[in-house]
């Protein structure tokens, strides 16, 4: 018996690393898997419907069971075909992992239109399309049934999305978008039944490769590596699952062995002007906010050692 039996679980961006760990890992705890790729580069273009079926062979040659799909996460109408096909195909739909993802790194006077809009596209409406699609489902499926519907929804944030990073306004932009659209929606769909997660993953790779290896997929490592994507699936696998039914609305960070969880942006200090029945002079407001933003400032908070010296915050971006 596994935890996710008779499940049936959606996983964007499946063909390749931190996604492909996923979708295995699911189908391994007794998920049906929709298994979604567009077959792209890391830059998002072009596409290989071969990708996705690749990962389907993995599974069923281990006993699982998956289908492939080849739909493109931005688009409104092949995210509707990716949420049909897991409920035309398997009868119904419990989980949605949205993770698909590309880069497009420049500094921010180098970066352009095309750069900012590929990857918004790809990462925040390709978070929004298939959520939003999934989430009419089980809308709809609670009302039916009169109760609510006990689903899960996983999203892909980054560490760079939490923390900042040069060279990636885009990127970061998209998935710091991402920590805030899903706890809105862990609101929303709360009534209905559905919880709404998001993790901050890590792993060697081919859109994050370690320096000079090999990029390897995670069902391909026979021994633990600290830099194997496959290390976020067992978090994942959990916020699918019954055994987190009461954890909704939360990030998590996830290197190697550690799972980190985070705090959203919440209130730290404030000042209140002396008296507090006027406004502030910008040159005594000066004074207090020299102790409210440097009394405040945290370093060397992250610094790879537990991912055994590599981390995607000290990944170097050279400006281009
Ligand atoms: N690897 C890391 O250390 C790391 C760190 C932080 C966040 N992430 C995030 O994890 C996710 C997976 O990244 P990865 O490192 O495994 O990269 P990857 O390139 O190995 O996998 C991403 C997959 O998404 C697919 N994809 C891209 N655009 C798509 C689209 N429009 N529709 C459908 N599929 C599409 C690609 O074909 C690829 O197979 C991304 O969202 C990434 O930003 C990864």
């Amino acid at each position: 018996m596994g935890i996710l039996d008779g499940e049936v679980a959606v996983v964007t961006g499946a063909g390749h690393g931190v996604g492909r760990g996923h979708a295995v890992q699911l189908a391994e705890a007794g998920a049906k898997v929709v298994v979604n790729d567009l077959g792209g580069s890391t830059r998002g273009e072009g596409a290989d419907e071969t990708v996705a079926q690749t990962v389907v062979d993995v599974i069923v040659e281990r006993g699982g069971e998956a289908v492939a799909d080849a739909s493109d996460v931005s688009s409104w109408d092949g995210s509707k075909a990716m949420i049909d096909k897991a409920v035309g195909t398997f009868g119904g739909l419990d989980i949605v992992v949205n993770n698909a993802g590309i880069l497009r790194d420049k500094m921010i006077f180098n970066m352009d239109e095309s750069d900012w809009d590929a990857v918004i596209a790809v990462h925040m409406k390709g978070h929004f399309n298939p959520t939003r699609h999934a989430c009419a489902y089980w809308r709809d499926k609670s009302k039916q049934i009169g109760r609510p519907v006990n689903a899960s929804l996983v999203h892909t944030s980054s560490s760079v999305g939490l923390l900042g990073n040069v060279g990636q306004a885009n990127y970061a932009a998209a998935k710091g978008g991402i920590a805030m659209f899903s706890i809105a929606v862990a609101h929303d769909m709360e009534r209905y039944g559905v919880r709404s997660n998001c993790v901050a993953p890590s792993g060697s790779t081919r859109l994050l490769p370690a320096a000079s290896e090999r990029v390897v997929e995670p069902d391909e490592y026979e021994q633990y590596s600290p830099r194997d994507p496959g290390n976020v699936g067992p978090l994942v696998v959990w916020l699918a699952s019954d055994l987190s039914s009461n954890v909704s609305g939360q990030m998590f960070l996830s290197i190697g062995g550690t799972v980190t969880r985070f705090d959203p942006w919440k209130p730290a200090q404030a000042v209140t002007v002396p008296g507090n029945n006027r406004r502030w002079q910008p040159a005594e407001l000066g004074q207090a906010m020299d102790q409210l933003v440097f009394g405040t400032r945290h370093s060397g908070l992250w610094s790879g050692a537990a991912f055994g010296g590599y981390s995607p915050l000290t990944r170097a971006v050279e400006e281009r």
